[in-house]
């Protein structure tokens, strides 16, 4: 297993560039199944999701050429509708194969994907939402088994504002008979950039970026070219970096629009801010003033960004509330800061962070995709060396992290452990 070893204290300053997003990127691969002919895919991240979704569509028959971060998929000879347990287990999203699968072949055998390290994350809406469409859905084996001969638009709403359920639905009725309605649908720019890719291949969608998605259904999808947009939490990440090691760092081909909340919270944690059409400058002087967060569905603070402004927040200079409303299990990251020093206290869904003026090096697990981040975040500002082991969940979501860190001045190497 390979670790991240890190001597903290250094300045990160200096300027990287933001990869494409991860979640706009997987269930727009698996749009690629909608259609027979190629989905001409820029941007696309260099990271195991990603490779898992694109070994997950090969195994259905799916071509798939990459050259650096252009990927063409051809879906013309799908081959097998079933994505097993071994792959759909180290990635939930394989999920998102479910509805296209169904849409287009009229059968799918997905591996439920089973407890994950922040939740129970069950994919009931996503059932729910393919049986209104029509589909014959049964759970088998532990697979979602799910068949219809054509679905038919529906009036769909569904009980909690999901992403990946929103999307898996708006892939099944593009290609439904009649029009659909989606309500308390997701308006991540994740589901926008998915809605947009699916336009381009013919599909008829409005609303998407609000909570209520129109969907009319037709017989077939075409060919499209797409750029994925930039991954807002990967710039997030790296903007929370600046802040804690009082740097100065600029984040280009980024869509400060779809950032909004966090830059606000930036700034009201006294970084200073410059935002131009597609880059973002982070500048920090001192230590950051504590800035209370409670994650809600975008717009509002996302999740994904919680265990990076923990991070923030444990070298504040005062005592911020950190309320996590999606996941129920979402503070692991917690007890390894608490080995760096931090002052945190969990109440039931809120950790109560006290600002202290330094964190020290130390060795620290990574328990999840975003939870790593933060304490490769921690690590950096903290003084002396820290070790981070079970990186592979980074790599899940970060494009060459530390090679953009090293770029930044950060000492950082990645070792066999
Ligand atoms: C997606 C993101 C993930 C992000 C999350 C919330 C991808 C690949 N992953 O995950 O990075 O943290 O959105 O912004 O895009 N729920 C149910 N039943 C369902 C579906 C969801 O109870 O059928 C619950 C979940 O357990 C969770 C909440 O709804 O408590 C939101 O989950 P959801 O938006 O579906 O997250 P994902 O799409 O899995």
């Amino acid at each position: 297993m390979q670790q991240l070893k890190i001597n903290g204290g250094h300045r990160l300053v200096g300027e990287i560039r933001a990869s494409g997003a991860k979640n706009a990127t997987l269930p727009i691969l698996a749009a690629s199944l909608l259609t027979a002919d190629d989905l001409v895919l820029h941007n696309v991240p260099d990271l195991a999701d990603v490779r898992t979704m694109l070994k997950l569509l090969a195994g259905m028959g799916v071509k798939v050429q990459r050259a650096g971060t252009d990927v063409t998929l051809n879906a013309s000879t799908v081959t097998s509708t079933i994505a097993p347990y071994d792959l759909v287990k180290t990635m939930r999203a394989s999920v998102l194969t479910l509805c296209p699968l169904v849409a287009r072949f009229g059968s799918a055998d997905v591996s439920l994907p089973g407890g994950c390290a922040i939740g129970a994350r069950p994919v009931d809406q996503h059932i729910r939402g393919l049986r209104q469409l029509g589909a014959k859905v049964e759970i088998d084996h532990g697979y979602v088994r799910a068949t219809s001969s054509r679905l038919t638009g529906a009036h769909i709403v569904t009980d909690m504002v999901t992403v990946t359920g929103t999307e898996n639905l708006v892939m099944a009725a593009v290609l439904a008979d009649g029009c659909t309605v989606i309500e308390n649908a997701a308006r991540e720019p994740e589901v926008v950039d998915l809605c947009n890719c699916l336009s381009a291949m013919g599909a008829r969608i409005q609303g998407a970026g609000t909570p209520v998605l129109y969907i009319e259904g037709v017989k077939q999808l075409h060919g499209a070219e797409h750029t994925v947009i930039a991954d807002r939490i990967e710039a997030g990440s790296f903007f929370v970096a600046s802040v804690v090691t009082q740097g100065d760092v600029l984040v280009t081909h980024c869509q400060p629009g779809h950032m909004e909340v966090v830059l606000d919270k930036l700034r009201r944690c006294g970084a200073q801010l410059d935002i131009g059409n597609d880059w973002v400058r982070v500048r920090m002087d001192g230590r950051p003033q504590p800035v209370s967060i409670r994650t809600v569905p975008h717009p509002g603070f996302p999740t994904d960004m919680q265990a990076q402004f923990m991070t923030l927040n444990c070298l504040a200079t005062g005592t911020a509330h950190i309320t996590e409303t999606i996941f129920e299990n979402r503070f692991m990251h917690v007890p390894e800061l608490l080995r760096l020093g931090a002052h945190i206290t969990i109440e039931g869904h809120t950790a109560i962070v006290e600002g202290v003026p330094e964190l020290t090096g130390a060795t620290i697990m990574a328990t999840d995709l975003r939870a790593s981040a933060s304490l490769v975040i921690a690590a950096l500002a903290a003084q002396g060396s820290s070790t981070v082991d079970r990186i592979y969940h980074l790599d899940r979501g970060y494009e060459r992290m530390e090679d953009k860190l090293r770029q930044l001045g950060a000492d950082i190497v990645r070792v066999d452990d």
